[in-house]
């Protein structure tokens, strides 16, 4: 186990968009926090091929703490993943990665942003709940590998954020 860092400040958090050179960080922090990693070439095929796809990454100090990402398509932005290193949870960061990939989303043209939650992953719900989402409909089956329920939750309205607002659409 790493040593626990000083309780960071958030102010010097950067949130920038995912490169190949994040991807050794980003590949550690995904396989501690979900039971099924994506690959590394996963990700690269995310960020280098797909246009729809947007990721971004949070960095303290230089080094990537979270990241995200989504697949934005019209007006609707998707949610693929999200995660922050066991050693910053709790902090606030999931919290800003998130509203930074809604400006983002909005930036992009998007109204409304959903995704799938296992039902069993509360401290997830209990983040996209805080940032407007709502229970919408259940995916029975959806996680292959424990054939868990997702949740599926969706955020309207992604404008209406008084920040965002005054942003407006200048591109993401
Ligand atoms: C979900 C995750 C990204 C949250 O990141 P985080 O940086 O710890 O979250 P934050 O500190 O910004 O917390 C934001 C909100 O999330 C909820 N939350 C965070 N940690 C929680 C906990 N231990 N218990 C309950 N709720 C919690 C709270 O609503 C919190 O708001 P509050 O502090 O005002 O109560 C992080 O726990 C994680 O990486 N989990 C593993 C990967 C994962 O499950 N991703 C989601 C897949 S759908």
């Amino acid at each position: 186990m790493s040593a626990q860092p000083e309780k960071p400040n958030l102010e010097d958090l950067a949130l920038v968009p995912m490169g190949t050179e994040h991807l050794d960080e980003v590949m550690e922090i995904e396989r501690l926090s979900f039971p099924t990693p994506w690959s590394r070439g996963a990700y690269q095929r995310e960020i280098l091929d797909n246009s729809y796809a947007r990721y971004i990454v949070a960095l303290l100090g230089g080094r990537v703490v979270g990241y995200a990402g989504m697949w934005v398509l019209m007006d609707e932005a998707h949610v693929t993943n999200i995660a922050v290193h066991p050693d910053y949870r709790h902090l606030g960061i999931g919290e800003r990665i998130l509203r930074e990939l809604i400006r983002r989303a909005y930036a992009a043209g998007a109204d409304k942003m959903t995704l799938e939650v296992r039902v069993s992953n509360v401290v997830a719900q209990n983040l996209y709940k805080k940032l407007g989402f709502a229970f919408r409909g259940i995916r029975r089956g959806y996680y292959t590998d424990t054939h868990e329920d997702a949740m599926i939750m969706w955020r309207n309205g992604l404008g209406e954020d008084k920040n965002l607002a005054q942003e407006g659409r200048a591109e993401s």
